[in-house]
């Protein structure tokens, strides 16, 4: 939990609003980069340029052949770009809520597929970070993944590459091999030396490095191109409208929206634009997916940074009380409006459901979580709303909410706005109006490359 108080929301918008966060992104480079190369020159053609020298590091274009290279999978068949696709903001093409990987291809994965942009400055997990706000008491945040078990994108790289459910590689000396036999080798050895093949380990810690590289030098990664860059950088093409102006308001208004609480991080941190996450995580109940085969397991209960898959905070016996259990990263809001499946277990497949999540989760939980011993009725009342996970309307039972974490954690469960456990029943925090400039305002988070998942209606984001 990492209250915000309104003043610092309002400061920190405003020294947006008023264009005055600074200069472009500026990227850290690591520490194996050997400086810039020039790469051959395609042959010239009477009609196209020849294609500029590459601006990467040796070692970052070698991350750049191996994102790209499906041999570097137990089935072949699989690269990081087929989760990661930079033609969709390096998140999935397709809408699923986890994808299918392994060595047969068939295998579903156990969460969503995040985009991989705008990582660059994320910082270490730590259980007590300071918040960048400044403002914020310090809690977890920090790290990759949605629990943060990886400290760098090199450590991170190393999890999907072994991963049995993903690029399944047998053992990390099974990549080396493949990277050994790779067409690109002679760019490896030009990168990390002659002997880089020498010692298996070594050589997998330096692939590793290499992606990382590539993710922190490509400025595709990075762009800063969306609507809100040109805003926030009072450039050409940069006003807001007036429904997008109102949205923005919505997102700081610590008495509706309340996104800017978990959701913004100012200017300043390596010279970087708004991230539009504070590296926080916090416990929100996301809705259980039966869609994950894991989940057929009524045992089974993906808790972030509590476990499973993070395994150094894990409760020290089954329900021992635990302040991790439940929580995720809040992630980046850039380029939302390009994706498909939304929380760490893609429950959710459009921002207007996540929005309406957010506002009816305490007041109408009966359209997020199951009713039990209820009687399902034939037909729902008229107003029933239908843009829940639950579109069946029941009478009498009970709702389960918060069905995806053991019921001895709903204590951990966050109480900041929008969710601030007001009674069922009562009035969201969110008007009608409010949801839809939301939803115009993040629209401009998204890069000048990207498409929407959901075009908003012509118009609809204009007054
Ligand atoms: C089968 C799909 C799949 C493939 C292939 C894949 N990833 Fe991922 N990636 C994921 C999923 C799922 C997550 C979220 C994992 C989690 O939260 O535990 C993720 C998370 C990440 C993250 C962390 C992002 C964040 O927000 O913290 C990075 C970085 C990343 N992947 C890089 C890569 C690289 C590099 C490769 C290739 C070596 C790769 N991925 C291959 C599915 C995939
Ligand atoms: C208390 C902190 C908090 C507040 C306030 C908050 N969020 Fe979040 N948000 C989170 C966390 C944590 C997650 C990840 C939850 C998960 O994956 O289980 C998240 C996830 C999301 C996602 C899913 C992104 C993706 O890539 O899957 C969207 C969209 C989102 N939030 C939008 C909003 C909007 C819009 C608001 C304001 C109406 C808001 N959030 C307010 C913490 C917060």
């Amino acid at each position: 939990m990492r209250a915000l108080g309104a003043a610092g929301i309002a400061g920190a918008m405003l020294v947006v609003a008023c264009g005055g966060s600074g200069s472009g992104p500026a990227v850290a480079l690591p520490g194996t980069a050997t400086g810039a190369t020039a790469g051959a020159s395609a042959p010239a053609s009477p009609t196209a340029a020849p294609a500029p020298p590459s601006t990467l590091s040796l070692a970052a274009q070698v991350g750049q052949k191996m994102f790209f290279d499906k041999k570097l999978s137990g089935s072949g068949a699989m690269s990081c770009a087929s989760c990661h696709d930079p033609a969709h903001a390096h998140a999935p093409a397709n809408d699923l809520s986890v994808q299918l990987g392994g060595v047969h291809m068939d295998l579903a994965g156990l969460r969503a597929v995040p985009s991989l942009r705008y990582k660059d400055v994320t910082p270490p997990y730590a259980d007590l970070l300071d918040n960048p706000d400044g403002i914020s008491v310090p809690g977890p945040g920090g790290g990759f993944t949605a629990d943060g078990r990886a400290d760098t994108l090199a450590a991170q790289a190393r999890i999907p590459l072994l991963d049995p459910l993903e690029m399944a590689n047998a053992s990390s000396a099974e990549v080396v091999k493949k990277l050994q036999a790779a067409d690109y080798a002679p760019l490896i050895a030009k990168a990390f030396g002659a002997k880089v093949f020498d010692d298996s380990d070594a050589a997998f810690a330096n692939a590793l490095l290499a992606l990382q590289a590539y993710q922190l030098e490509d400025k595709s990664f990075h762009p800063y191109s969306s609507k809100f860059d040109l805003y926030a950088g009072n450039k050409i093409g940069g006003t807001l409208t007036p429904a997008e102006t109102r949205g923005l308001k919505v997102f700081a208004n610590p008495a509706t929206g309340n996104c800017a609480s978990c959701h913004y991080q100012g200017a300043g941190l390596n010279g970087s634009s708004a991230l539009f996450t504070d590296f926080s995580y916090e416990a929100i109940g996301v809705p259980r997916n039966a869609g994950i085969p894991a989940n057929n397991n009524v045992q089974y209960f993906d808790m972030g940074v509590c476990g499973p898959l993070r395994t150094d905070h894990a409760p020290a016996a089954p329900n021992a009380a635990n302040s991790f259990c439940g929580m995720f990263k809040a992630p980046t809001l850039r380029n939302v409006a390009t994706r498909t499946a939304f929380f760490h277990n893609g429950v959710m497949h459009s921002l207007e459901q996540v929005i309406r999540f957010y506002n009816t989760r305490d007041t109408q939980p009966e359209l997020w979580y199951p009713t039990v011993g209820g009687t399902p009725k034939a037909k729902n009342d008229p107003g029933f709303p239908g843009y829940g996970l639950v579109t069946t309307q029941y009478t009498g039972g009970k709702v389960q909410k918060y069905d995806d974490l053991p019921a001895a954690y709903a204590p951990n469960i966050d109480t900041q706005l929008p969710m601030d456990g007001r009674a069922a029943g009562s009035v969201p925090p969110m008007s009608e109006q409010d949801i839809a400039d939301l939803i115009c305002f993040l629209n401009t988070l998204s890069d000048a490359d990207t498409k929407p998942a959901t075009p908003t209606k012509p118009g609809a984001c204009v007054n």
